[in-house]
């Protein structure tokens, strides 16, 4: 039996928003809107999403005990995550810088603070967590080595039971270990992750998504989801490679779209959609948050797609 759909293991981050016309180059200094501060973080945002649409969600991260915390804790809370892995202290909560031009799209510089503290150690604690969960989603805010572990759980299987489904979206990119990428069903990649992926690779260059997917497959994971912006995403296994469509929308906002479609995917694949039904509920959830501003407050309910 187990009591959560979806568990998200990753970082949590107050987002300091500036809109600007145009973002700074190096040494340049530009005017931008008012300050805003946001609930935001990866792994946060993934839980607010599925959490949102009415899945059983529960979020394993670290904040510090300060106003940015009280802040996550608080939109966890609200959007009905299970945040008794949230553990507070250690560090200052982390924060990212994000700056958001007119067409939508946003540069992010991430100080990780508590995200850089939430340890292996934290992991072996959380055992029964990953025990009560069908899915757990992963991305790259928090050490490498954390998210090895709860790969390595997950692969080890709880008793005589099979572990969690493991989702990893390797955001921001950085090399992955051949162990970790071969329990990942999917691997989650943008266009600029499966080029990080592949740099060594003749399909990392100018070849298409369905290239980079059958050599990101080569390297292991048991199926890959490349998204595409406005364009939807590509599902792979070994069996077939399909493209899922998105539906056409004005983006207002880009920010944690990426997070709200892996927080959908998770959950559906949680509830037992294949992966190609999970993937097309989620490109319609990452179309719904790129029309309003912000990271979790964007993102659907699950009343808000039934009315899509
Ligand atoms: O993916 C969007 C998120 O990336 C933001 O909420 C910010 O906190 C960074 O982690």
């Amino acid at each position: 039996m187990h009591d959560y759909d979806l568990l998200v293991v990753g970082s949590a981050n107050a987002d300091l928003v500036i809109g600007v016309d145009r973002r700074p180059g190096a040494g340049e200094t530009v005017l931008g809107s008012d300050l805003a501060v946001h609930p935001g973080g990866k792994g946060a945002n993934q839980a607010v999403a599925a959490a949102r649409l009415g899945a059983r969600a529960a979020l394993l991260a670290r904040v510090g005990d300060d106003d940015y915390g009280r802040l996550l804790l608080e939109s966890q809370r609200t959007a009905g995550v299970d945040t008794v892995g949230v553990l507070v202290g250690g560090a200052p909560t982390g924060v990212a810088l994000i700056t958001v031009d007119p067409s939508g799209d946003n540069s992010i510089v991430v100080s990780p603070g508590a995200n850089a503290r939430l340890t292996p150690d934290d992991v072996r604690a959380a055992g029964s967590l990953l025990a009560a969960s069908r899915v757990v989603s992963l991305q790259l805010e928090i050490p490498l080595e954390t998210v090895a572990e709860v790969v390595r759980a997950a692969d080890a299987g709880i008793g005589d039971r099979p572990g969690p489904r493991v989702v990893l979206n390797p955001s921001p990119p950085a090399p992955l270990p051949d162990d970790v990428l071969a329990v990942c069903d999917p691997l989650v990649v943008n266009e600029h992750e499966a080029r990080f992926l592949l740099r060594d690779d003749p399909a990392g260059g100018s070849g298409a998504p369905e290239e980079w997917a059958e050599a990101l497959l080569a390297r292991g994971p048991r199926s890959v989801v490349v998204t595409l912006g406005g364009d939807g995403a590509l599902v792979a296994d070994r069996d077939r490679t399909v493209r899922v469509p998105s539906p056409p929308v004005e983006a207002v906002d880009t920010t944690g779209a990426g997070d709200a479609f892996t927080g959908a995917l998770g959950w559906r694949l949680g509830v037992g959609d294949d992966l190609e039904t999970a993937v097309r509920f989620a490109v319609r959830v990452g179309a719904a948050a790129v029309t309003r501003a912000g990271a979790q407050e964007s993102f659907p309910t699950a009343d808000g797609m039934a009315a899509r």
